[in-house]
């Protein structure tokens, strides 16, 4: 990755500048200052040229401006910084404003397309266009300051750090953050495809379930049918044993029928009732004349009470007349005068009348009842004699009862064997009927081998869907593993560390002549043998002090210097975002000349390797360095850039 293009408009000390960052070599900075007398070159501009690149990129310069702090004084407004930044194939541009007529105070990234057409990454707030940027660059403020610009007064003290600093400067100079975020990644995923197997593997357990239970219905079902076939079996068997002796009883019944001579009794039967039906006109006659009999007794009856009646009235009236005689002599109820014989006459005489009356009625009745007595002796001679030679049938009679008892039997004996033959048909039909019988259970057991074979074909397609789920478990199980902290992790960091190691010794080797020792660790083996991260680095110095806090200033600084480079290499070598950018701001200060010109000698060295090494000294480091940037400012406070090749 290659910063390749710096703007500057109005950014602390510069009016505005321009220069390419990339592929530079070696490149010394110089300032001249023309608004302060007092000065030659401080406070030229030359420390806010990369605290401009500082800006663009993180919103903050190395030492710690901010805000409306970073707007050049003289202008008041309109500042604006941008960068170029290559990224393989891709071209960004990030652009920061403060107080700008068009850009205000945002911070816009541009994705510059090949065509020449541009793609606006610049998101809904400059904290999420910030992250973005932050992405592009894969190096974060804190590491930007520690390798990559080494600001003045801002010397990167490596050795001094804390465990935790090192290690987030190490894990970021050395891209294994990003591994960081893939071993995140990885996880989610892993627990994605866990889910997507879990969730394939519980429903082929309920597609089992269900087939378990299809297959236990099946075997009950199968049962079931056996238990039909079987109650069939039975009940042809014993149907037919049935039927068997039905038409055996049948058959003894018919004989039993033959030999009661059922028409020989019907026959006789017959020949009775037609005697007995011969003599019912006798029986007719007979029946009349009883009748006539009845009728004469009945007239009979009737005149002797008619008779009587009459005998009874007489008397009454024999009585009247006695009465009407004994009144004569007797005193008038009413005058009370004696009454006469005389005056009883009339009453005497027509009761008398009555009674005469009477007496010829009852003669006419006498005479009548004897002619109804003479005609019922007359009637019932007559009947007595014709019953006398009427036909005797009793014996006919009985003879056809004993008759008519024994058909009755046979009839009896017929009844049972035209039921027990209609019983043996039945029989015979529900034998049949129940031979051609489906068995109704059948239609279910085809019904779940259907359903059986649905889920089967489920499960099979399950089970492949599983293995591959499985497959893509075990994958992401592995790629968890690689980016996990005993993976790639500490695989990159076992690799870092003698990186590390090896490029600090040979800048301090130069710089120290091999006196001094600084040892990077990352990883230290605990008593278990298990690998646990320790970040530190460790100085030795033969000849003089025994520990980083004893050496010299210009030791120390020589250390520090080291540390940084040997830092940066790592940003310049690691395998995604490498930076092949160093910047120094007075770096050298405290170097004695001997320091001074080893320093040159790596940094020369380095920016061969390393493409673009900016260096900012007060020093006159002109017979080491052939390209030069002058930042000149004038009297009036605008500054300008001169670059010579020498
Ligand atoms: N907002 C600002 N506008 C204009 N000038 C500013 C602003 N902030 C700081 N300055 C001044 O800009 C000048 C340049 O500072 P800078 O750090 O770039 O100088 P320098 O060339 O690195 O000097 P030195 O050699 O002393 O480090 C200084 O005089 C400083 O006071
Ligand atoms: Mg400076």
């Amino acid at each position: 990755m290659k910063f390749t293009l710096l703007k500057i408009e109005n950014f602390l000390a510069i009016t505005e500048a321009e220069f390419r960052l990339h592929d530079r070599g070696l490149v010394l900075i110089q300032g001249v200052n023309k608004a302060d007398t007092s000065a030659d070159s401080n406070g030229a501009g030359k420390s806010s040229l990369p605290d401009a690149l500082c800006w663009v990129l993180y919103g903050i310069t190395a030492r710690d401006a901010s805000g409306d702090e970073v707007i050049n004084d003289r202008a008041g407004k309109g500042t604006k910084v941008s960068v170029d930044v290559e990224d393989d194939e891709d071209i960004y541009r990030v652009i920061r404003h403060r107080k700008h007529p068009k850009g205000k105070n945002a911070l816009h990234l541009l994705h510059l397309q090949k065509d020449g057409t541009i793609n606006d990454l610049t998101q809904g707030t400059d904290k999420l266009t910030q992250a973005k940027v932050n992405t592009i660059i894969g190096a974060s403020h804190d590491v930007f300051k520690s390798s990559i610009y080494a600001a003045q007064e801002q010397m990167p003290d490596l050795p001094k750090m804390t465990d935790k600093m090192l290690k987030m400067l190490i894990e970021e100079a050395s891209g294994v953050t990003v591994l960081e975020e893939s071993y995140k990644l990885a996880r989610d995923k892993l627990t994605t495809e866990r889910g997507t197997r879990d969730a394939i593997a519980q429903q082929i357990e309920k597609l089992t379930e269900k087939k378990d239970w299809h297959e236990r219905n099946k075997t009950s079902l199968q049962d079931q049918i056996d238990g039909w076939e079987e109650n069939r079996s039975e009940s042809v068997t014993s149907g037919t044993a049935e039927l068997k002796q039905h038409v055996e009883d049948v058959k003894a019944l018919d004989e039993e029928i033959a030999a009661a001579g059922h028409a020989v009794l019907a026959a006789a039967v017959k020949e009775c009732d037609d005697k007995i039906l011969a003599v019912s006109e006798e029986q007719k006659q007979l029946m009349q004349l009883n009748q006539k009999v009845a009728q004469a007794t009945s007239t009979v009856n009737l005149t002797r009470m008619e008779a009587k009646q009459t005998q009874d009235a007489h008397a009454r009236q024999k009585g009247k007349i006695a009465a009407i005689d004994h009144r004569v002599g007797c005193p008038c109820d009413e005058c009370g005068r004696e009454i006469t014989e005389a005056e009883i006459e009339a009453s005497r005489v027509s009761a008398m009348g009555v009674l005469k009356t009477l007496v010829d009625n009852f003669t006419t009745q006498k005479n009548a009842l004897e002619d109804a007595r003479k005609a019922l002796t007359l009637i019932t001679d007559k009947r007595d004699a014709f019953e006398a030679t009427m036909t005797d049938i009793s014996a006919v009679s009985a003879l056809r009862a004993a008759k008519q008892r024994e058909l009755d039997a046979v009839n009896e004996v017929i009844v049972k064997r035209r039921n027990l033959a209609q019983k043996a048909k039945d029989l015979a039909e529900a034998i049949k009927t129940l031979k051609a019988q489906e068995n109704p259970h059948r239609l279910g057991i085809t019904k779940i081998d259907r359903e059986l074979l649905t889920i089967s074909a489920e499960i099979c397609k399950a089970s492949e869907q599983l293995r591959l789920a499985e497959g893509t478990v075990d994958i992401a199980e592995t790629v968890v593993k690689v980016f996990s902290p005993s993976g790639v992790r500490a695989h990159i960091l076992d690799e870092v560390t003698p990186y590390l190691n090896q490029q600090t010794a040979k800048y301090l080797s130069i710089m120290s002549d091999s006196n001094i020792e600084a040892t990077w660790t990352t990883l230290v083996k605990n008593a278990k043998g298990e690998l646990r991260e320790n970040f530190a680095i460790e100085v030795a110095n033969e000849k003089g002090g025994k520990s980083f806090r004893l050496l010299s200033g210009g030791e120390k600084r020589k250390v520090r210097i080291s540390a940084a480079l040997a830092l940066q290499d790592l940003v310049a070598t690691r395998a995604r975002k490498p930076i092949e950018l160093f910047i120094g701001d007075e770096i050298d200060d405290a170097l004695d000349a001997a320091g001074l010109e080893r320093l040159t000698q790596i940094l020369e060295e380095k920016a061969t390797e390393r493409g673009s090494v900016f260096i900012i000294s007060h020093n006159s480091l002109r017979d080491w360095v052939s390209q030069i940037i002058t930042i000149q400012k004038e009297v009036g406070g605008e500054t300008t850039l001169i670059e010579e090749t020498v």
